[in-house]
């Protein structure tokens, strides 16, 4: 493999860190040449100092100095700031690893596409809150979007080019989370500390949450819509606690392939910093006698309601599913901040999603998409403030 210039974005989280661990095992074969970060400036710092990148940016304005002061003498470039975040995902590089969390990584994602990058893409509220904007400008820059998060690369890797007309269903599996056994009124009242303990994946605390609700696997089906190309009634949801499984696809003839790997993130990096070739990832082998068995459920719409509002935004269409991503967003970040309870989080999402029936798109921008989120956030925040006491 000829060596790759990777720039990571969201480099401080748990995507951003799994791409540079995959990175270190390959120093030969890849350089990195820039990194960004939201708020963290001493983690950017320290990251920057080992991976030697051209230039380091961060979102929030209030490190500028501090970060240019962490890395001076280096001779990295640094920069704060929208704009900044933005330049650096624009660094000439082969590879973009998009590990923003949320709607935050949308606009300098969407500035690498604009660049005719390749895209390893985790990031997938990108696609949850603008997916027809962000995959037609993909394909109007030449840009190669790549799916990162596990299920979407094992489905890529399954389909591996043929025809999606012979796709009768692609599945997406997902482990059940921390509640799978639980009851409602136990998800309901859940801690933090009981949503954030997820059994088998080590992931940044808002993905962790959106696992725990089943939101993630929602988002997922709109994410594998977009990527894919696949109508909704093709795409389901199978709980497989084990996590060894990370898609389906069915083909018209009774074919089922499977994606199979250990549940570990290094998996689908490196797959995606090699493609079209493979490296090491450092995971363990695959054992499938040690694991013993794998088995599978139904998901349970009723006790977790997000997953079924997903459905209905997927189906719905149109602005649904940004501002069901909008709403979802600020309502983890309160149920995060000890503010409401979890079974607040699906109430709020729904309630903003009823006072969005009737809104239309017109047109299928990227701005467009984003002026959806800033509303569906206002009505969501103006929802939390007027039920303060929800369920608290
Ligand atoms: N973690 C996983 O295993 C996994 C798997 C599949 C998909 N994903 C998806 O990948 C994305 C990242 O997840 P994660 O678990 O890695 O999240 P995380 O650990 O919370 O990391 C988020 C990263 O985004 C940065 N960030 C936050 N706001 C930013 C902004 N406004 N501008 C620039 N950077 C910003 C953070 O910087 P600071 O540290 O400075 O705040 C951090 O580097 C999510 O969309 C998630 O759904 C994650």
């Amino acid at each position: 493999m000829t060596r790759k210039r990777v720039v990571v974005l969201g480099a401080t989280g748990s995507v951003g860190r799994t791409a540079l661990a995959v990175i270190s095992e390959h120093p030969d074969l890849f350089s990195v040449e820039a990194l960004v970060a939201g708020h963290d400036v001493d983690a950017l710092a320290q990251l920057a100092r080992s991976y030697r990148p051209k230039m380091v940016a961060i979102a929030d304005e209030a490190g500028a100095l501090a970060l240019k002061s962490a890395l001076s003498g280096t001779g990295i470039e640094t920069g704060a700031g929208p704009q900044a975040v933005i330049d650096a995902a624009c660094i000439d590089c082969d590879i973009v690893v998009a590990g923003i969390v949320g709607t935050s990584g949308l606009l300098p994602t969407f500035a690498a596409v604009k660049q005719g990058r390749m895209i390893a893409l985790a990031n997938k509220e990108c696609l949850v809150c603008a997916g027809d904007a962000f995959m037609a400008g993909a394909e109007y820059y030449g840009s190669r979007i790549l799916p990162l998060d596990s299920e979407h690369n094992a489905l890529f890797q399954v389909l591996d080019g043929q025809d999606k007309k012979f796709v009768t269903k692609m599945t997406l599996t997902a482990s059940g989370g921390p509640f799978r056994k639980w009851s409602k009124e136990a998800i309901d009242s859940a801690s933090v500390e009981q949503a954030l303990a997820h059994p088998n994946w080590s992931m940044g605390p808002k993905i962790t949450i959106d696992s725990a609700s089943m939101m993630n696997k929602g988002l997922e089906l709109i994410e594998a819509h977009h990527i894919f190309g696949i109508p909704a009634e093709r795409l389901d949801v199978l709980i497989h606690p084990q996590s060894i499984i990370h898609g389906l696809i069915s083909f018209a003839d009774g074919s089922v392939s499977a994606g199979m790997a250990m549940p570990d993130m290094r998996v689908p990096t490196a797959h995606c910093l090699a493609y079209p070739e493979r490296i090491t990832s450092g995971v363990v082998p695959l054992d499938l006698a040690a694991i013993g068995q794998l088995s599978f459920e139904r998901p349970d719409l009723v006790r977790f309601p997000a997953l079924a509002l997903a459905h209905q935004a997927l189906a719905a269409g149109g602005v649904m599913p940004a501002v069901m991503n909008a709403a979802n967003e600020v309502a983890v970040q309160t149920f995060l901040n000890g503010q409401c309870a979890f079974g607040a989080i699906s109430d709020i999402v729904f309630a903003v999603m009823e006072q969005a029936v009737g809104w239309t798109v017109g047109e299928r921008s990227i701005e467009r998409y984003l002026a959806v989120d800033v509303d569906a956030r206002r009505i969501a925040r103006d929802i939390i403030t007027h039920y303060a006491t929800m369920r608290l």
